[in-house]
């Protein structure tokens, strides 16, 4: 969405463009000239550069975030009859990947502070058939890794990060996407890092993981024409890669810039009746979103749409409550926190190039509507 005068936009991908626009674009026409569109030279050297950056050993270049799920957990023999632990509160994207492998999603509720999922719960979760835990790292927050890491230690479990809102958080001082086994990206063009359509990545320290992911995105193939496993087409188009390329290195600027714009949120809504996001003690989060949680949430969406400023909701339903879900049989009821949360949380635009004039105004927007 592009920024109109006066208008604040939810995230404003047409500056940041504008920003990088001679490198861009030579970096695509790099791609159009050499031809190699799928599985090139850009694809082969952005997974070097984003496994450097995460941290990790490996980073194979997907299709999207959801598919880079699915294909973790068929990576660790993950299928039917095996069941993987998810938190209720996320993006569907996030469930989707479970069923997509043909595995059984067992959700559980989140901590009401920082909203990632749940340890105790997910300790009280596990049964014989438990064969993952899937930790999201929700709105650029990192999950508390430690206990579900001894809880997959305990009962040999694998943990797979879905890392799509978190590219560069830190937990401890480990970058999302280099603590569990293996880790899931999107490159979604909203996303901290994201593409010009969609995109994936999945990051692991194990070779093992990474040189069966490289087989089975690509039909299963290796050598040419060679099909030693069953596999389908998941592949991160090289022209994607190339302007994930550029991106990368101001990433981190960018991270810090909106670490900077919710500093400055915090210090213009601090004292009014809402709940602010916290960083949880062990994160550096990236603030992919800015969650406040609100009673009167319908008097800040009409404020904020008074003055053109865009807002939204992540997300409105758990997942135990879609309609899709429904087979699950977990009613109203079953996840108190999440349930509790989702009619109260509203996310104020947040991007790297936010002004404090913008932001100035959505807080004035919200005192407004809250009689402040
Ligand atoms: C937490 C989470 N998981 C998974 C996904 C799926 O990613 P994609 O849209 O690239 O498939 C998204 C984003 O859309 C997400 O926010």
């Amino acid at each position: 969405m592009s920024a109109q005068p006066g208008k604040i936009p939810f995230v404003d991908i047409q500056t940041q463009y504008q920003n990088l626009k001679a490198q861009m674009d030579a970096a695509v026409q790099r791609v159009m000239t050499r031809g190699d569109f799928v599985l090139g030279d850009d694809l082969a050297q952005f997974e070097r550069e984003f496994a450097a950056y995460c941290g990790a050993e490996h980073c194979l270049g997907v299709a999207d975030g959801g598919n880079a799920i699915q294909v973790a957990l068929r990576a660790l023999d993950i299928g039917p009859g095996d069941e993987v632990i998810a938190p209720t509160h996320t993006f569907i994207a996030s469930v989707l990947g479970i069923w997509q492998a043909g595995a059984t999603p067992v959700l559980v509720d989140v901590d009401p502070r920082h909203y990632t999922i749940d340890p105790a719960a997910v300790a009280r979760a596990v049964t014989p058939r438990t064969k993952a835990i899937l930790p999201v790292h929700l709105y650029g927050q990192p999950a508390d890794m430690d206990p579900l890491l001894d809880i997959a230690r305990q009962h040999k479990l694998a943990v797979v990060e879905d890392a799509a809102q978190a590219h560069g958080a830190e937990y401890k001082g480990r970058r999302c996407g280099s603590i569990g086994d293996i880790a899931s990206f999107s490159f979604y063009p909203g996303k901290n890092l994201g593409a010009y359509g969609d995109g994936g990545g999945i990051t692991t320290r194990r070779a093992d993981l990474a040189e069966k992911i490289r087989v089975f995105r690509n039909y299963g193939q290796h050598p040419k024409n060679v099909h030693p496993i069953k596999g389908i087409n998941c592949r991160l188009d090289t022209m994607q890669a190339a302007v994930l390329r550029v991106k990368l290195p101001h990433l981190d600027g960018w991270n810090a810039q909106r670490r900077e714009a919710a500093a400055r949120y915090h210090a213009l809504l601090k004292g009014l009746p809402i709940g602010l996001p916290e960083a949880a003690p062990y994160s550096t989060p990236v603030w992919h979103l800015y969650v406040i949680q609100t009673t009167k949430r319908a008097e800040i969406q009409k404020a904020l749409d008074d003055i053109g400023a865009a807002h939204g909701i992540h997300y409105p339903t758990p997942i135990h409550l879609q309609p899709a879900f429904a087979d699950l049989h977990q009613g109203p009821g079953t996840f108190p926190v999440s349930e509790a949360l989702t009619p109260r949380i509203l996310s104020l635009p947040i991007y790297p190039e936010i002004t404090e004039e913008q932001q100035s105004r959505v807080a004035a927007a919200i005192r407004k509507a809250l009689g402040a």
